[in-house]
């Protein structure tokens, strides 16, 4: 409603991932570098955990679209599945027949295209987004994946994406030797006040906005501490700032006008 009255070309705020809208500051640059690096090494194991609406997501398919063609991509959501349908989408994704097979032969089949796969010079990956829902014995039978090695490197590449309850499930006593397993641990950090300025700018500019500055110094200082930096928050108060101020005929955005919508 509040796109001509702006002259923005779509919505600045919107809450779903769109690549175009990307604005990468220092932490997922890091976080995006780690991931590379830990699946280019082939380190097995890689943990990048964030809190709630931070942007893991985000990270991950911005990684998607960096791996070439020599990487063999499965990934998952993490809903409540057993390592039998787990591995049926695994087979989904690296275009291989699951039908009628057990599990055991699953494995087997899985192990001999990793092999396979390592011996044309490719890198298997399987991602598994929101783990912090995995249970003890279902990051157990992850594990069991990892396993999947030759005497000089891993052959699969897991990476386990979710909120920062993945590490105490990974700190829990019975997964003390999963813990060992894994080289590589990214946590996401929340956006300083100076970087949401930016990341605000750029959804303005990308949306097509080209008139005055929007968001005074007081709102903006509203929307950090409201927000306290993460993006799924930030685009969700600044969405409600620009509907009050397009409603009440401002065009711009003060500490008074935020705070009526906060
Ligand atoms: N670096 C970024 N650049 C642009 N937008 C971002 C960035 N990070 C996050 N966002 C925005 O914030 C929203 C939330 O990000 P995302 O879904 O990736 O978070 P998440 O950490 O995976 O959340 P959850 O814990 O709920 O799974 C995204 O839809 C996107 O609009
Ligand atoms: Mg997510």
């Amino acid at each position: 409603m509040y796109l001509d009255f702006f002259g923005f070309k779509e919505q600045p705020f919107n809450v779903t991932p769109d690549p175009k809208f990307l604005n990468f500051s220092e932490s997922y640059q890091d976080a995006l570098a780690y991931l590379i690096y830990g699946i280019r090494m082939r380190k097995g194991f890689v943990v990048l955990t964030g809190e709630i609406g931070i942007g893991k997501t985000t990270v991950i398919n911005a990684l998607l679209e960096r791996l070439d063609d020599s990487h063999r991509i499965s990934s998952l959501v993490h809903s409540n599945m057993s390592l039998k349908d787990m591995l049926r989408f695994i087979f989904r994704d690296y275009g291989l027949d699951a039908s009628g097979k057990s599990k055991s032969e699953l494995l087997l089949n899985l192990q001999e295209f990793l092999i396979r796969l390592d011996q044309k010079g490719g890198n298997a990956v399987l991602i598994v987004d929101e783990a912090q829902n995995l249970r003890s014995w279902q990051l157990e039978e992850i594990r069991l994946l990892s396993n999947i090695e030759t005497a000089k490197r891993k052959l699969i590449q897991i990476v386990l994406v979710g909120q920062p309850e993945l590490l105490h499930l990974m700190n829990s006593l019975e997964l003390k030797q999963f813990k060992q397993r894994v080289s590589l641990h990214f946590h996401l950090t929340t956006l300083t006040q100076d970087e949401m300025e930016t990341y605000v700018e750029h959804r303005l500019k990308v949306a097509g906005y080209q008139g005055k500055r929007l968001f005074e110094d007081g709102a903006l200082e509203e929307i950090y501490k409201f927000s306290e930096g993460i993006p799924r928050l930030i685009n969700a108060i600044c969405d409600r700032a620009l509907i009050k101020a397009c409603v009440s005929g401002h065009r711009k955005i003060d500490r008074k006008l935020l705070r009526k919508v906060m």
